[in-house]
């Protein structure tokens, strides 16, 4: 691009209208209590009033993005980066030295040096603890037993990105305080970006401190998990070691705060995601029995018998489709931000350079105008005669572009494992005291998913 196309660029941005502002806006407030209060019916409603609207948050602008298309273009585009109010809140309480809130060449460096633990080949490795751990959740759990779903999903999701990732030992300890800090920790962090009034969240009232004592923990056993490797004086080949042994743009080692960052950029995203996926996982076998039947009949159909093995994970179509539909209806990740770094222009709108975007995957992904029977659970959507009509960028999970998650395969493996270990041996109920209603925080998640197993 040369810099007479860049100014033509910003020339023609200059001379697009303004996003029309989203309506039920209140004064001083603007949109923030709306977004505190329903956040994803609010967000679900804006495309209803254009492709691209202005919120406001406080003083601040934000544009929200609304169609597959547009949120497709922002996530390629490099007029924007990751940045925003999301962002800066993470930032500030997860670190600013790790690959999820980098730019540029920091983050290009860093993604070369996570890549290998997350490539296709590299899954296949992880299969024996992945079988491992789905099959041992399966088998804890006692006939007529009430399982606490949250705690049994971060569990584990907790052991297998550390058992794979980190070769953590000894992690059931560790998996707990990790769930609990990031459950207070997340909580918090939504209620900060939505609402910034920074003062308020430093006075010494219990559900501050009860939020400083959990990130304090998180960062604490981060630190516990890197000295313990070097104590050990081992190298084996794994994620951790290739973040101990990376280096920077200078060829000399990364400092201590960038690898503890890092630790934290791969824990923190890959226990709270896997784990409100596997809630909702959980809940929808519970709920559609019928199709609960259906992933245990193909799981017998290929392995006769035989516990169900890392291997067969790609053979169960059915499986998979069931993992992607509860993944479609309630994406963990189900808000993102972009800033602008240059005035540029969104379908046809005008956007100001350092503007904040965000678009909700949620909100793309129940559209009535890119699914037929938007809200029902219908995993046969995603065979390949159905699934060729869905819009490009209507299904994006893990997003697209230089920001892609990293852990997709890694992800969908472990999801079609445990959902698969699960289905084959227990059925699932609802007791009276579960509340499967969506809690929204860093991540969706039901409030308090409880389940009676029953025995096939
Ligand atoms: C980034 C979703 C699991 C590590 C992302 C992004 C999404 C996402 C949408 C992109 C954010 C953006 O565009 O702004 C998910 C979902 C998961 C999952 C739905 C599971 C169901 C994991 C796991 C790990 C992980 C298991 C690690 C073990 C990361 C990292 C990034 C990321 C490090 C930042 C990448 C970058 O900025 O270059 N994830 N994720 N995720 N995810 Fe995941």
């Amino acid at each position: 691009m040369t810099v007479e196309s860049v100014r033509s660029a910003a020339h023609q941005a200059a001379e697009l209208s303004t996003p029309p502002l989203a309506g039920g806006g209140v004064p001083g407030l603007g949109h923030g209590l709306k977004l505190v209060r329903d956040p994803l019916g609010f967000l679900s409603r804006l495309r209803d009033q254009g492709e691209v609207v202005r919120l406001k948050l406080g003083p601040k602008t934000v544009y929200a993005v609304t169609t597959p298309a547009l949120t497709g273009e922002l996530a390629l585009s490099p007029d924007f980066k990751i940045d925003g109010p999301l962002w800066e809140s993470l930032e500030g309480l997860l670190g600013k030295e790790g690959v999820a809130t980098a730019n540029g060449s920091r983050h290009r460096r860093q993604r070369r040096t996570i890549q290998p633990a997350f490539r296709l080949d590299a899954i296949p490795g992880y299969g024996p603890i992945m079988e491992e751990e789905a099959h041992a959740l399966a088998e804890r759990w006692r006939p007529g037993e009430t399982i606490d779903c949250t705690a049994e999903s971060f569990r584990v999701a907790v052991r297998i990105a550390a058992r794979c990732l980190l070769r953590g030992d000894f992690m059931d300890e560790r998996a707990e305080r990790l769930s609990i800090a990031l459950a207070t920790v997340f909580r918090g962090m939504y209620r900060r970006m939505v609402v910034p009034a920074g003062p308020l969240y430093r006075l010494p009232l219990p559900a501050n401190r009860k939020f400083d004592r959990a990130l304090a923990d998180l960062h604490l056993l981060v630190d516990e998990i890197v000295a313990e490797r070097r104590a050990s004086g081992q190298k084996p080949d794994d994620l951790l070691t290739a973040l101990l042994e990376a280096k920077d743009e200078n060829g000399e080692p990364i400092g201590e705060q960038e690898i503890h960052d890092q630790v934290v950029a791969i824990l923190t995203p890959g226990s709270e995601t896997v784990a409100s996926t596997i809630m909702w996982l959980l809940q929808v076998l519970a709920e559609h029995p019928e199709q609960a039947d259906r992933v245990r009949e193909e799981v017998e159909s290929v392995t006769e018998g035989r516990p169900v093995a890392f291997a067969d994970v790609r053979k169960l179509s059915h499986t998979n489709n069931v993992v992607v539909e509860a993944m479609r209806l309630r994406p963990a990740v189900w808000i993102l931000t972009r800033r602008a770094v240059t005035e540029t222009a969104l379908g046809g709108y005008r956007i100001p350079a350092g503007a904040d975007i965000v678009y909700s995957p949620y909100a793309i992904q129940r559209d009535a105008r890119s699914y037929g029977g938007h809200l029902e659970f219908d995993p046969d959507r995603w065979l390949p005669e159905r699934a060729k009509d869905v819009p490009k960028y209507a299904m994006s999970p893990f997003s697209v572009g230089n920001r892609k998650c990293p852990s997709d395969h890694f992800s969908m493996a472990q999801l079609g494992l445990i959902t698969a270990a699960v289905t084959s041996r227990w059925r699932l109920e609802q007791v009276s005291e579960s509340n499967d209603t969506t809690r929204v925080g860093i991540t969706l998640r039901p409030h308090r998913l409880l389940l009676r197993a029953v025995p096939r």
